[in-house]
């Protein structure tokens, strides 16, 4: 199993020297778990959900697939929101899409019903950054909506993209 494990490791890296797109520690091709919280969370398929830090991820397509019709991703990277469009292609319309960075961006209050952030907030290292995130969730989450926060535990990885 040790050595299995360590050939995958030694494949990634060199897929990842010939500039292939390789998975990394917190890659998931599907977030069940987060799906599975939005759908308890949930109480309709016009509930406002805002995916914060969505980066490359597939939520959104699966969100989409389950009927969900008030869908915004918002990311600081304008090239994780160019692959999600590019990705969903026509159906990327029936998304709100935000490059912005989660503390400053000013959002307008009390709109969601669902707040999701799967592997985001880890990058906030500075406790004004914090603040200001959850000054920026208890403004714009509804009264009585969901907040859905993932983040690396102590036993997760120690870098994220080599940050
Ligand atoms: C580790 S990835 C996780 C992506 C996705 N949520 C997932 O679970 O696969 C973290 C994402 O958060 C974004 N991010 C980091 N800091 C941010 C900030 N201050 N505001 C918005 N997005 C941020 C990064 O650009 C990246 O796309």
């Amino acid at each position: 199993m040790a050595r299995r494990i360590e050939s995958a490791a030694f494949l990634l890296t060199a897929l990842g020297n010939i500039g292939m797109r390789v998975p990394i520690g917190w890659y998931r091709p599907h977030l069940e778990t987060s799906l599975a919280l939005i759908e308890r969370a949930t109480t309709g398929r016009s509930d406002a959900i805002i995916d914060v830090g969505g980066g490359e991820s597939t939520l959104v397509d699966d969100l989409l697939a389950r009927g969900y019709q008030n869908i915004t991703v918002l990311d600081i990277s304008e090239t994780a929101i160019d692959v999600c469009k590019k990705r969903l292609g026509a159906a990327s319309e029936q998304i709100h899409r935000l490059v912005a960075n989660a503390t400053v961006v000013e959002l307008e209050a009390g709109v969601y019903d669902v707040w999701h952030d799967r592997a985001a907030f880890h990058f906030l290292t500075a406790m004004e950054q914090r603040a200001a995130y959850v000054r920026n969730v208890a403004r714009s989450v509804k009264r009585g909506g969901h907040v859905i926060v993932s983040t690396f535990g102590p036993e997760g990885p120690t870098q994220c993209s080599g940050r």
